[in-house]
């Protein structure tokens, strides 16, 4: 992977301004609401690439539903590690990898999260983003893509997104 932003080096020296240190708000509401959250599936197994710190990961994860944090970064994958030691209790855990490069469980993903992943990357990497999904989420399986940020701006990360952005992919 070529990503041009040293992730490793920003969770190395704390640089994570956007670690809410909770699960997204926006992610509560749809899985809460009585109009939205039978698009999540409700069984099988889910990714969060990008995890972070892991909260949404969390947040996902139910007895019937096991969740897999993804992180490029090995600091960020220890922080997850003790910031949720329940976690194997809890049916989810914690990977250390590329997106672009990992073993898909055999079958794939039943459910994958993306929140503030996609514009962690250089635009240049959208279409391999785009074609990765299909690969890693079976036939009838979901993707949740949470687009953030909207306005228009030079630069990132995070590199701006829009309704268009997503959907042409
Ligand atoms: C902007 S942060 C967002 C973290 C989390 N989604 C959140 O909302 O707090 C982007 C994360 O993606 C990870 N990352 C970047 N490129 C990656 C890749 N190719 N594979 C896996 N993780 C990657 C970084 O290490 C970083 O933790």
């Amino acid at each position: 992977m070529d990503n041009e932003v040293d992730w490793e080096k920003r969770w190395k020296e704390g640089q994570t301004l956007w670690d809410a240190g909770k699960a997204s708000p926006a992610l509560k509401k749809l899985i809460e609401d009585e109009d939205t959250k039978h698009l999540i599936p409700s069984q099988g197994i889910g990714l969060v690439p990008g995890c972070g710190s892991g909260y949404d990961v969390e947040l996902l994860a139910t007895p019937e539903r096991h969740m897999t944090g993804l992180d490029y970064s090995p600091t960020a994958v220890e922080v997850c590690r003790k910031i949720h030691p329940q976690a194997a209790d809890k049916n989810y855990d914690f990977m250390c990898a590329d997106f672009y490069n990992f073993e898909i469980p055999a079958g794939g993903y039943d459910l994958a999260y993306d929140y503030t992943f996609l514009c962690a990357m250089p635009p240049r990497l959208r279409p391999d983003w785009a074609a990765r999904y299909p690969q890693l989420i079976k036939k009838g399986g979901v993707l949740i893509a949470l687009m953030f940020p909207l306005e228009e701006k030079e630069g990132g990360p995070p590199f701006s997104l829009s309704r268009i952005v997503v959907t042409q992919f």
